[in-house]
């Protein structure tokens, strides 16, 4: 089984200090840190593009989770790749062509992850489970930070695991905090992304352990 592993979104960061932000979570213990990338059009909010993460990519010291929620994300892969993505995910609802696009993000040498929807069932991603690195379940519809986590999405972080065994990671983005971390845990969540809870706490080393502390 994977280890527990604490992503924080940058999301919720003071975006004027982003750079500082990103230095003070890894100091703080995060093991991956969340970057949303959202264009406006696939969900209603705008953020920032590869320019932006390949300035911050050498104050990061820990590998960049980039989760695009952007349509047709195939046009992009490449320049979030050379600004220095170690995972890239794209909404699996926003692709024509997953499967190609999974592997093409392995050509680059990245991993690839693709990410569901709350209303996107498990099934649409059964055959792509051999390309995957990665799944990413959003807890809640994607968007904003600080929404309330969604419990019907623990049923379906179970049959993932159970598609995807023991070792591959299974991510999960939304409303992660003390409670809810140990539901997603016992589900078979081993990624753990959380934005307010981490950058809204004054102790974001006491806020990640708390999230990797929260075994069922
Ligand atoms: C939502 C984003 C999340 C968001 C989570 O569309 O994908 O990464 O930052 O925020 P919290 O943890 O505040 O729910
Ligand atoms: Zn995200």
């Amino acid at each position: 089984m994977n280890s527990i592993k604490i992503a924080p979104s940058v999301l919720s960061c003071d975006f004027a200090r982003m750079g500082e932000e990103i230095e003070d979570v890894v100091r703080a213990g995060a093991d991956l840190v969340h970057f949303d990338i959202m264009d406006g059009q696939f969900v209603p909010n705008i953020t920032f593009g590869p320019p932006v993460l390949a300035k911050l990519r050498s104050r990061c010291g820990a590998p960049m989770d980039v989760h695009l929620m952007i349509v047709d994300p195939e046009r992009y892969v490449d320049d979030f790749a050379s600004a220095g993505a170690d995972i890239i995910t794209f909404q699996v609802e926003a692709c024509r062509h997953p499967h190609r696009l999974l592997n093409h993000i392995r050509d680059l040498g990245c991993r690839a992850g693709v990410s569901l929807n709350p209303g996107t069932p498990e099934e649409q991603i059964r055959y792509l489970a051999p390309s995957l690195d990665m799944v990413l379940v959003m807890t809640v519809n994607p968007g904003f930070g600080g929404q309330a986590f969604i419990p019907e999405m623990l049923e379906k972080i179970r049959r993932i695991r159970e598609m995807l065994g023991p070792d591959r990671d299974l991510e999960v983005d939304g409303g992660i905090d003390g409670k809810t971390a140990r539901q997603v845990i016992e589900a078979g969540a081993n990624v753990l992304v959380a934005g307010s809870y981490v950058f809204g706490k004054t102790d974001r080393a006491e806020a990640i352990w708390t999230l990797r502390a929260a075994k069922p």
